[in-house]
This record gives C-alpha cells, sequence and structure tokens, in this order.
C-alpha cells in the first residue's frame, strides 16, 4: 500500500538514528578541548529534546492529513456555517478560526486558543498551564538579567506561561530570543512588531507563536545570552531567520504576519516534529520557509508539519516551503506570487499538496510549482510529491512523482481536502488580526 511505503521508510530511519545515536555519542567524547560548556549544554538539551520529539511523531501521518480534511470539510460545509451561531460580522472561515475567532470572550478566554491548532501541531498546549504575563516593556536591553515586563523576561521563566501584551508594541530584540518550553506569545489585541533578531526555539516543547508581526530579524555575532532561569552562556552569531525551530516539537505559529528578514522566515530543522504553520501572511522575502537544513541529517525524517490556510504573498520569491525527509502537509494555502518556484526540497521529502490554489507569475520559466534541487529524474521519481484538489492558475503546474516502482499512488489513501477553489474564502482573514476586546475578532 502506498500508505505504508510512505510510512515505513521514515520509521526505519528513525530506527535507525536511534540505534546509532549512542555509538555517535560515545566516538565524539571526551568533547573536544576548546568545545565550551555550552556546547556541551545544548547537545545534552538536544539528546533530551530527541525524546520527546519522537513521541510527538505519529506513525501514520496520512491518518493525521485525512482527520486534517475531514475537519475542515465539516467545519465549512454549508449545513455547518448555516448552523453557526457566530453568524454577523465575524464569519470564521476555517476550522482553526472558527474555534475561536467569533467569540466575543477571546480576551477573557484567551486560553481557549490551546484547543485550536489543527494539523501536526494540534496537541499544542503553549502556556495553557500557567499565568498570563503581560508585556509592558519593549525594550531589549539586558541578555544575562532581562528585566522584569520584558518579552525576553517572560520567555526564559522556567514555568509555562501565556504571554500577552499591554499595548500596541515594537520589541527590538537585540539578539535571538530564546524561547523555553510551554509558552505562547500572543500579540492579541495589540499590534505588536517583533524586529532585529530571530526568534528560536531550541530542544522545547509546547509552543504556540500567534497574532504578531515578525520582520526585519537580523544577523548577530552571539554572545552571552540567557536561555532559561537556571542558565546563560555563549551564543554563537545568529542568522537572521524569522523564527528558527531546532530539535523540537509541538510547535503552532497561527496568525502571524512575516516579512523581510535576513535568512528565511521559518526554518524547521535537526529532527523537530509535531509543527502547524497557520493562517499566516509572508510577504517580501526570498527563502521562505526552510524544513530541514542538511542532507546530513537523517533524523529530519521525523519531521512532520502542516502548513494550512497561509496566503503567500507579494514579494516571494522561493521556498514555500523547500522540504528535506520528512513528511509535508500542504493543503489549503493560497499561492499568489512566486519568482523561481513554490515549494521544493530534495532528500526524499513527502509532500502532499491538496487543495492549494497556485497562481503562477508571467514568467515562462518559472511555471512549475515544484523543484527538486540536484537530483536527477531517475532518483526523484520515487519520492512521493503529489498534488490533489489544487488549483493551477495562469499556466501553474505541479510535476508530481512517487510510487512508480511500487504501487501507483492511490487515491483511496487520501481523502480530499476542501477544493483548491475555496482557497480565497478559508485564507481571507490570514495574517495579524485587529482583535478588540469585548467583540468576536
Ligand atoms: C576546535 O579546535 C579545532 C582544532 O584547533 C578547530 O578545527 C575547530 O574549529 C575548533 N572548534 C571550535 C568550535 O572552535
Ligand atoms: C511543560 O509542561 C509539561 C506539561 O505540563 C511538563 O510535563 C513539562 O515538564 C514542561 N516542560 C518544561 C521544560 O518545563
Ligand atoms: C543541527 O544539525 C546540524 C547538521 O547536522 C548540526 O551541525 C547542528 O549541530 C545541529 N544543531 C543542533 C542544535 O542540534
Ligand atoms: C516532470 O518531470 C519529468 C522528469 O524530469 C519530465 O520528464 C517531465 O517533462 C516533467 N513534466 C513537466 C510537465 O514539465
Amino acid at each position: 500500500m502506498a500508505g505504508l511505503i510512505i510510512i515505513n521508510r521514515p520509521l526505519s530511519i528513525l530506527l535507525y538514528v536511534l540505534a546509532t545515536a549512542g555509538a555517535a555519542a560515545a566516538a565524539t567524547s571526551p568533547t573536544p578541548a576548546n568545545a565550551t560548556s555550552d556546547e556541551e549544554y545544548w547537545a545534552e538539551r538536544a539528546a533530551e529534546a530527541r525524546a520527546t520529539n519522537l513521541a510527538a511523531y505519529v506513525s501514520d501521518p496520512v491518518a493525521a492529513a485525512n482527520s486534517f480534511n475531514k475537519e475542515t470539510l465539516r467545519a465549512t460545509s454549508r449545513r455547518s456555517l448555516r448552523r453557526s451561531k457566530y453568524q454577523g460580522p465575524c464569519v470564521a472561515t476555517n476550522p482553526i478560526d472558527r474555534c475561536w475567532r467569533c467569540r466575543a470572550d477571546w480576551a477573557t478566554n484567551r486560553k481557549r486558543l490551546a484547543r485550536c491548532a489543527r494539523g501536526f501541531g494540534h496537541s499544542t498546549a503553549g502556556g495553557a498551564a500557567g499565568k498570563i504575563y503581560v508585556v509592558t516593556d519593549g525594550s531589549d536591553d539586558e541578555m544575562i538579567i532581562p528585566k522584569k515586563g520584558t518579552l525576553r523576561y517572560a520567555a526564559i521563566q522556567g514555568r509555562p506561561l501565556w504571554i500577552t501584551f499591554a499595548r500596541d508594541m515594537v520589541v527590538r530584540l537585540r539578539q535571538e530570543l530564546i524561547v523555553s518550553a510551554n509558552k505562547t506569545i500572543d500579540g492579541r489585541g495589540a499590534q505588536v512588531h517583533i524586529v532585529g533578531a530571530q526568534i528560536t526555539l531550541q530542544s522545547v516543547s509546547h509552543v504556540i507563536i500567534h497574532n504578531v508581526h515578525i520582520h526585519h530579524s537580523v544577523p548577530h555575532s552571539g554572545g552571552m545570552i540567557r536561555d532559561s532561569k537556571t542558565h546563560y552562556g555563549f551564543r554563537t552569531a545568529s542568522d537572521g531567520d524569522g523564527i528558527s525551530v531546532l530539535s523540537s516539537s509541538n510547535v503552532w505559529i497561527d496568525h502571524v504576519s512575516m516579512y523581510r528578514c535576513s535568512d528565511g522566515l521559518i526554518d524547521v530543522v535537526n529532527g523537530s516534529t509535531a509543527i502547524t504553520v497557520s493562517n499566516s501572511h509572508f510577504t517580501k522575502h526570498d527563502h521562505v520557509m526552510l524544513f530541514g537544513a542538511s542532507n546530513d541529517n537523517p533524523q529530519d525524517a521525523a519531521m512532520q508539519v502542516t502548513v494550512a490556510f497561509n496566503h503567500f504573498g507579494k514579494g516571494l520569491v522561493q521556498r514555500m516551503p523547500r522540504c528535506r525527509y520528512g513528511f509535508f502537509h500542504v493543503v489549503n494555502n493560497d499561492y499568489t506570487h512566486w519568482q523561481m518556484y513554490a515549494i521544493g526540497g530534495n532528500n526524499n521529502p513527502t509532500i502532499i499538496s491538496q487543495g492549494n490554489r497556485f497562481i503562477a507569475p508571467d514568467d515562462p520559466n518559472a511555471k512549475e510549482v515544484t523543484k527538486r534541487e540536484y537530483t536527477p529524474y531517475s532518483e526523484y521519481k520515487e519520492w512521493v510529491w503529489k498534488s490533489q484538489g489544487d488549483v493551477m492558475m495562469n499556466g501553474a503546474f505541479f510535476n508530481e512523482s512517487g510510487g512508480q516502482n511500487e504501487r501507483k499512488y492511490d487515491q483511496f489513501d487520501f481523502i480530499p481536502a476542501r477544493h483548491g477553489s475555496y482557497v480565497g474564502q478559508l485564507t481571507k482573514f490570514a495574517g495579524t488580526l485587529n482583535c478588540h476586546v469585548g467583540k468576536p475578532c
């Protein structure tokens, strides 16, 4: 069965990685004399995170993709929309938004959002088990003892926290912002811009980033930075990504507007998994999303990412996303602009593209949605890259592959998504929202 082909390969790689992990650790110790204690600290954190990440990995990603589609179909059926009690000016057009957006009590019941994730990141709790922490100070001057009231102070706390903002604010990061586990960054009720450096999720789980603008992140040379209540240390340079996710799981990025960062807008690397990127708006950027940064990282076979209800808009060039290894459900997104290609990758990623709208640029050489990097047809013909229910406009085409040597990809393995012709509706509210207390958002 096609389903089995998809599932068994990553699992066997995973088992291999697990089996060799111990051996590799033994081979590299003792650590080189020039290793700082900080490298050891992060290696330990990564080793701990690996177990958490593997526990978040699902053995049947096709079933997970199918249940995502089923729920979208149900939540957007005409009958269900008619029955909705939340009619009037607020119309929530997809199942994530329908879970919270048209309720007037979003500000007093913020943590409801933690129940609303869908796709591979659906279990992401963020800071739901913790208190609300209100950021009152947009400054970021202290890396080792962050000032109370700042986003950095909230982000490094050891306990779960639901972080909100007192008013419209520009948070100017002086260095990468290292976010610890069990946090929600919830910008609803204010226009919050996070600029200047990247947000780093490294070896953590359960982080929600919601309703903020992230842009103009630039590289930094590094230095002493606190990453948690109990530890700070020397960090090497940061790239200037928007959000960089390393060896982490249960991450949900929703209703974020991102543009003009120096490196990628969102990087997901080092075996990160159980991730959903949804309802977001991406513009003015070259390398949009990188899922898997290295050919030498077979642990990336554990990556499972849902990319849904996003708008890939003006000024984008490529990588929406670019994938290695892993399983990627790219569903119900609106691709209105790209210069080179939309979805690409190498190293045998599984890419299930369903119910998207692809509007190709006028450039006759950029009509192809897909791009295989540095790989001959003889090899990539076996990669499972499928398009189903996608709308192709202005000459866009998706070059499918996979399954030829086994059974041909079977329609019946996949439940179709809501068709691409509904994408305008499903993504209508992508990006940050302007929510007012006491009113539907
Ligand atoms: C550690 O030292 C070796 C040998 O001098 C060098 O090649 C390597 O780049 C150093 N590593 C770091 C992280 O400085
Ligand atoms: C995050 O929260 C979960 C569930 O409450 C808990 O098991 C876990 O230890 C927390 N993680 C950290 C790093 O505090
Ligand atoms: C991530 O993977 C790359 C490539 O294998 C490796 O060089 C890097 O040290 C890893 N980083 C972390 C934080 O594990
Ligand atoms: C898809 O890729 C195959 C192999 O490279 C190629 O033969 C075929 O022409 C491509 N299809 C289109 C429509 O470009």
